[in-house]
């Protein structure tokens, strides 16, 4: 897939996070493939429904959700090729299965004119989390997790507690992903082993620095 073309009307500084992602939407369906694009909306409403529940903003969460994978649609040569404008470390250099993550933020803000450090800072972290991540972020990385088309052993439980106790949830997120990895034989970022031992160690408590410098400008 050729990378797309920058969206149109770039936002300013304030923002309708609803109608900026209403006039994205048909450019994800454009480049996501169905099953990605399921997913995609699934993690969108997710996001909404726990940013609703944990008191911030629905709308910009449901953007996130809906951007978050959306250096999906790119192939491997385009993947590479953008990667050279990014600082990985080893280890995130050499899973491939990361690079979406990175790679979204930056099509984020370089091709749909997302300026916002929180959403940037959101779609950069999905995937591995971060110890250092914001309350959007967190949402995203739980909804991710639980949207409604994902279906596996104790996922209700997570669903229910994500509704009910999403600090509690959020750390059985972490420790699922990385148990899921464990169990397959491959490797776990250390930023993921930290951010559950800051869980643990903080509970939900969210530091003030955010780590959105590892997005290049
Ligand atoms: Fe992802
Ligand atoms: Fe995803």
């Amino acid at each position: 897939m050729t990378p797309p073309s920058r969206a149109p009307g770039a936002p300013s500084a304030r923002q309708d996070w609803a109608a900026l992602a209403r006039r994205l939407t048909p450019l994800i369906r454009s480049r996501l493939r169905p099953k990605r694009l399921r997913h995609t909306l699934g993690v969108a409403r997710t996001a909404r429904d726990l940013a609703l529940s944990q008191g911030l903003d629905p709308a910009k969460a449901g953007l996130a959700g809906l951007l978050h994978d959306c250096a999906k649609g790119l192939d491997r040569g385009e993947s590479e090729r953008l990667l050279k404008r990014l600082r990985l470390d080893p280890l995130e250099r050499a899973l491939p299965a990361l690079w979406h993550a990175p790679l979204g933020a930056l099509l984020a803000r370089s091709l749909y004119g997302i300026q916002d450090r929180e959403i940037l800072e959101a779609i950069r972290f999905h995937s591995t989390g971060s110890p250092r991540l914001g309350a959007l972020g967190r949402i995203l990385y739980v909804a991710d997790f639980i949207e409604p088309g994902r279906d596996f052993p104790g996922l209700g439980r997570l669903r229910r507690l994500a509704r009910e106790n999403f600090s509690k949830a959020l750390k059985g997120v972490v420790a699922g992903k990385i148990s899921f990895l464990a169990q397959k034989g491959m490797r776990i970022h250390p930023v993921s082993v930290q951010f559950y031992n800051s869980l643990l160690e903080s509970g939900s408590k969210i530091p003030p620095k955010s780590p959105v410098k590892t997005i290049p400008k």
